[in-house]
């Protein structure tokens, strides 16, 4: 018998729903299939047998894929030349004029390079569009759109399960210009945007601390202080915590994204201070090896992202301090309430 193994993470259950449809199609075809949660257990394969199928699944964040799943992919042992599959679980959004699919980005082109360098032969690449769990930024498409998503969606995996079946190459195509949106998008939400997320939250008087969101966490990023929740920064930002939260008291305050949108604005001339400063000091030492990646166009990107990455990441701990401060003063707390998000339908899959 075939043996095919599925990779998934799932913030919000699409993910992991997505993975049983392809589980049970490739089950009727005489697979031995096993589903494997990888927030769950990383550590499940000494060695990669040869001949058996693999298959990655995970939902889109910022045009790529979760941290935990690009961590889980490198720390992966050496394939045996197996024939692996790529699928990104992207969000269908509403407006009032219907549905939309929202966008998958180039994770598949990364990772499929990742798994190539490890010899894995990724045959095969593609997306699905399950309803949208980004509820912070807009609430969840009403029941009677999730149920049509859903369902389309569904349908959508057992066609991609007969594709990957056929062992046929097949692969998603996107623009250089895709390729470098994904890439920069990317490395500020791996970098800092996952972390950062669970620095935005603010937790209402409605908490009844029932942990909930603890237990369910998939990083066990949660830790509770005064019976409330805060979030370390092993936050993969999934927002499992904020959609599954029974009274709705994970929400977004509105002061603190003021004050990350001032600080992200208030970075960029620092940055390229500190950009000169790291330029000019390595010619001075001499580094001349360097000296043509560091004034190649791609690097100077790539540093300046991952230096405003860290400014602002340094400056956003330090103004969570200020306000968990702050919160202790009657009159202030109330201004660092302010929230948009408490009457936001949530999102997880039923
Ligand atoms: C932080 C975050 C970022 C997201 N970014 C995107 C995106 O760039 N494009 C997109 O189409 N959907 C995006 N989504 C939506 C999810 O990919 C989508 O709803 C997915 O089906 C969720 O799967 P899950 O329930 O397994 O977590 C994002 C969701 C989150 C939480």
């Amino acid at each position: 018998m075939k043996k095919a193994f599925i990779h998934y993470f799932t913030g919000t259950g699409n993910t992991k729903h997505a993975a049983k449809i392809l589980a049970d199609e490739l089950n009727k075809s005489q697979y031995l299939v096993t589903v494997i949660n990888i927030a769950e257990k990383d550590s499940w394969l000494k060695k990669i047998e040869p001949n058996c199928l693999q298959v990655f699944l995970y939902p889109v964040y910022a045009f790529v894929y979760p941290k935990p799943m690009l961590d889980y992919i490198k720390k992966l042992p050496r394939g045996q030349n197996n024939k692996t599959a790529i699928i990104a679980n992207h969000g269908m959004v509403s407006d009032k004029g219907g549905l939309h699919t929202g966008y998958e980005g180039a994770g598949p082109f990364f990772l499929k390079r990742i798994l190539s360098k490890k010899n894995y032969s990724v045959f095969y690449t593609d997306k699905v569009g399950y309803p949208e769990n980004l509820t912070v930024l807009a609430p969840a498409i009403d029941q009677e759109s999730q149920k049509k998503v859903i369902q389309n969606a569904d349908q959508l995996m057992r066609e991609k399960a007969s594709k990957i079946l056929q062992e046929k190459p097949s692969f998603q195509k996107y623009s250089i210009f895709i390729v470098i949106v994904s890439y920069l998008l990317g490395l500020l939400y791996l970098t800092i945007g996952s972390k950062t997320i669970g620095k935005l939250f603010l937790i209402d008087n409605d908490c009844n601390s029932c942990k909930v969101c603890l237990k369910s966490c998939p990083t066990g990023a949660i830790k509770f202080f005064k019976q409330k929740p805060y979030w370390s920064l092993k936050c993969s930002g999934c927002l499992r915590c904020f959609n599954i939260c029974p009274k709705f008291s994970i929400n977004i305050s509105i002061i603190r994204v003021v004050m990350l949108i001032l600080i992200s604005v208030l970075i960029i001339p620092l940055t390229v201070m500190w950009y000169l400063w790291v330029e000019k000091n390595l010619s001075l030492a001499g580094v001349e090896g360097l000296s043509f990646i560091i004034k190649s166009g791609f690097f100077r990107v790539t540093f300046g992202i991952f230096i405003y990455g860290l400014l602002s990441f340094v400056a956003l701990l330090m103004i969570d301090k200020i306000l968990l401060l702050i919160e202790r003063i009657p009159f202030l707390k109330q201004l660092v309430g302010f929230t948009y998000s408490k009457k936001f339908k949530r999102y997880f899959f039923s």
